[in-house]
């Protein structure tokens, strides 16, 4: 046999208890199909309690808006909601969502680019405005009601420091000055603060990128202006392994020419790193936080300052709040190698088609339909690896090969672990007329699950 690489996913005790549970797995998967996506929103209830113990132990004023586009389950808003969460919404859609779920608007944000509509619609009910460029503020400044103002911060990009990934969001520092004249100018805009959203985690990146937000904050005082909201956006991780160094010897073997990946492509993106990490999105905050800004730590600097700090976490708040339940449909040889095809496409599990770098759980079988084992299960193989069901050669599930301790066989349930943040939704579509798989959520009361349709969710 030649060299395994399993990756194994570090599991939440409820996502554990659930594929555990024979009758839960059961009762889900005949009550709402295959494929299916499972939300806990009792996990996100924790996650959420975990970001407000870090934010309240640095005794920094704060507001954390959950970022809504991490996925569109109303269960998962619904218990954001009931955290006592602000909400990030990115589309008139999600605004209508937040709305429905109780949100009043003036805990919501508005982020990312915006429509007239949408825009038209944030003047209206006085939701603040996260805004991307001058043109958004002209746009507001326009639609605000006479006699009413809109609270609105501008979104950053453009940072000198070389440890800030560049952006296309935001206005550019240069442009500034600009932009704090558009507010100063318009009687409607109420200039809440400034914003920045980095597509990294690393602290030192989010320090320098809050030294130089700190400048404007300066300047609109001097320019008679009064923001008193630093937001960093989100990007504070999820936590896929317990253990990284399966995942580093992974890599590894990837460098070398071999087997491991289905002919054609590399999974050996940069993107895919983030299945690596094992440290939790509160040690992100944490650094951040205790971080030194001119020796001193970042929190007493906002303490000082009088700022109250806005995050908008997405995958944080939904870590381990999710899995995806997906039936082997059967196993066949192509390409001179084992294949295991799926009721699943690979946008219903895939974001923005990132490879999947953490092993499903085989779950097991006599917990769906014990009539299904048919005595073919064999030993340990060389890997296999996991395909779709569109009509597209790139409609791989896995297109790595995967390692598990048991063959799956047809009529087998396989779970995705962790799949809440993106992996649902992002890039998921109805092609070939598969629907997207529904999604329900599963609450733990005493020993057993309770489940909710996700689009029945408060109705
Ligand atoms: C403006 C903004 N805020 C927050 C988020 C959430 O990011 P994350 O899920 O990495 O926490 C995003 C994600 O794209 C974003 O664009």
């Amino acid at each position: 046999m030649s060299a395994r690489y399993p990756l194994p996913a570090a599991q939440h005790s409820i996502a554990a208890r659930f594929l555990g549970d024979r009758g839960a797995v059961r009762e889900a998967t005949e009550r709402f199909g295959s494929p299916l996506h499972v939300v806990f929103p009792q996990v996100m209830a924790e996650n959420a309690a975990a970001l407000e113990q870090v934010l309240s132990g640095h005794g920094v004023p704060h507001e954390v808006f959950y970022a809504h586009k991490v996925n569109a389950s109303r269960a998962l808003l619904a218990e954001a909601y009931a955290a006592g969460l602000g909400v990030d919404v990115a589309s008139s859609a999600e605004l209508d969502r937040a709305l429905a779920a109780g949100f009043a608007p003036d805990r919501i944000e508005a982020t990312g680019p915006k429509s007239p509509a949408f825009i038209e619609r944030i003047a209206a009910l006085g939701v603040t405005a996260n805004a991307d460029d001058l043109w958004e503020l002209d746009r507001l400044s326009d639609a605000v009601p006479d006699g009413s103002t809109v609270p609105v911060l501008l979104r950053l990009s453009g940072f000198a420091s070389p440890a800030v990934p560049p952006s296309r969001f935001g206005i550019d520092l240069a442009d500034t000055g600009a932009a704090l004249e558009a507010v100063r100018r318009a009687p409607g805009l109420d200039l809440r603060g400034v914003a920045f959203h980095l597509d990294t985690a690393d602290p030192a990146a989010r320090v320098d990128a809050l030294t130089e937000a700190m400048v404007v904050v300066a300047a609109a005082h001097r320019n008679g202006l009064r923001p008193s909201v630093i937001d960093i956006g989100g990007g504070f991780r999820q936590r896929f392994v317990d253990d990284p160094v399966p995942f580093q010897r992974y890599a590894q073997a990837l460098a070398t020419p071999g087997d491991l990946v289905w002919p054609g492509h590399d999974v050996a993106a940069p993107a895919a790193h983030k299945y690596g990490n094992h440290h939790p999105a509160t040690d992100v905050l944490e650094r951040f936080l205790t971080a030194e800004i001119e020796r001193r730590p970042v929190a007493e600097v906002l303490r000082e300052c009088l700022l109250t700090l806005w995050i908008e976490p997405g995958k944080a708040l939904v870590d381990h709040a999710g899995v995806t339940l997906a039936s082997v449909l059967y196993r066949k040889r192509a390409a001179g190698r084992d294949l295991v095809v799926l009721d699943l496409s690979r946008n219903q599990i895939a974001p923005a088609d990132q490879e999947v770098l953490v092993d499903p759980i085989l779950v097991d079988p006599a917990l769906v339909d014990p009539a299904l084992v048919d005595g073919r299960r064999e030993r340990p193989g060389d890997g296999f690896f996991l395909a779709g069901r569109l009509c597209l050669e790139s409609d791989l599930i896995s297109r790595r090969k995967v390692f598990l301790d048991s063959e799956p066989v047809s009529g087998d349930v396989l779970a995705f672990v962790n799949t809440a943040a993106y992996q649902m939704d992002l890039s998921a579509s109805a092609a070939a007329g598969h629907p997207p798989p529904p999604k329900v959520a599963a609450v733990l009361d005493g020993d057993r699950f309770i489940f909710t349709a996700d689009d029945d969710h408060g109705s």
